[in-house]
């Protein structure tokens, strides 16, 4: 504080003066703020919201009449969150979006350090991503993961548009700010293996994944669960594949992880905190933190939950509202 402040303050004579002179000098009186700090439990901005995989996929067919994959980088529709002037966050730490790559495109080289997750909902024979010059199919039911840093492209060499989901923690890399980006000289990098998709430890086939949840117990709730072991790559998520039979539902009370469910396959409806909809193949909801949820299954359905709450468990900040203490 300069000497002029100094003898400012000495000269006020009341608590307004004051507060004036604090402004001037970048400081606000705890007891003066514009608005409180600290709430008795969470509140999020965030709503609940879904978006439909007919209607995206026909949006990006359409789009892709007049944008190139060499224009935009990558042809994708984000599922952005109606909060504030947002049109890019997901949930408050996870964004997805629909991507499309037409036959004879691609999607030149990158990396980042956010994590990136995709589950490709429509390819036919010769769509792949090289992953750090590792070649993997994308064929239909994937889960791929691309984590921090990886140099990753995408090609489709067949015969059809290809469609899949991204998931990315970019919203949680914008909050806590060590975002790194660049892209590759070359538009190209050089494949250097091209191994059995079904003993990579990126790659989850749907068949493997259908066999996990097999063997897998039925819950309490009636449903089969199967969590991807990924912490060493992808830390900061969990992702969760949810075998829900005809009439069956998937119903948890409020948490302060954010979910981001996406679509497998089945049908069925949904009730998120206000928010009542119908889900079907290819179709994406979220719920943000601390809202309860429940799923009915209309037919056998397979659903994938991709969530934050790692990045809380490992502050000490995932708190169920079942089981809490506070
Ligand atoms: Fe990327």
């Amino acid at each position: 504080m300069t000497s002029k402040a100094i003898a400012e303050i000495r000269g006020a004579t009341s608590l307004d003066d004051l507060y004036r002179i604090f402004n001037a000098n970048h400081l606000t009186a705890g007891w003066h703020k514009k608005r409180s700090s600290l709430w008795p439990e969470p509140r999020t901005r965030f709503q609940p919201q879904n978006w439909s995989y007919a209607e995206a996929a026909q949006a990006m067919d359409r789009a892709g009449e007049w944008m190139s994959t060499e224009d935009a980088e990558r042809r994708n529709l984000l599922m952005f969150n109606p909060v504030d002037d947002n049109d890019y966050d997901t949930v408050r730490t996870l964004v997805c979006a629909y991507q499309m790559i037409k036959p004879g495109e691609y999607a030149r080289t990158h990396r980042h350090t956010a994590n990136a997750m995709r589950l490709i909902l429509d390819a036919e024979d010769g769509v792949f991503t090289v992953v750090n010059g590792t070649k993997l199919p994308m064929r239909k039911g994937d889960f791929l993961l691309t984590p921090n840093w990886y140099w990753h492209s995408h090609f489709n060499e067949g015969a059809a548009n290809a469609y899949w989901i991204d998931f990315l923690d970019v919203p949680l890399v914008h909050r806590l700010e060590p975002m790194f980006c660049e892209n590759l000289p070359q538009a190209h990098q050089q494949v250097t293996s091209e191994p059995d998709p079904d003993t990579c430890p990126f790659v989850f086939g749907l068949e493997q994944m259908i066999a996990e949840l097999e063997k897998a117990p039925i819950g309490a709730d009636g449903n089969r669960r199967h969590r991807l072991d990924i912490d060493a790559y992808i830390p900061t998520v969990a992702v969760t594949y949810i075998d829900v039979p005809a009439g069956g539902q998937v119903a948890e009370p409020r948490t302060t992880a954010s979910r981001i469910f996406s679509v497998l396959s089945g049908s069925g409806s949904a009730q998120v905190g206000e928010r009542g909809f119908e889900w079907t193949r290819g179709d994406v909801f979220c719920v943000p933190s601390w809202h309860a949820f429940a799923v009915t299954a209309a037919a056998p359905s397979l659903l994938l939950e991709v969530s934050d709450e790692p990045t809380l468990s490992k502050l000490g900040f995932f708190i169920s509202d079942a089981a809490r203490s506070l």
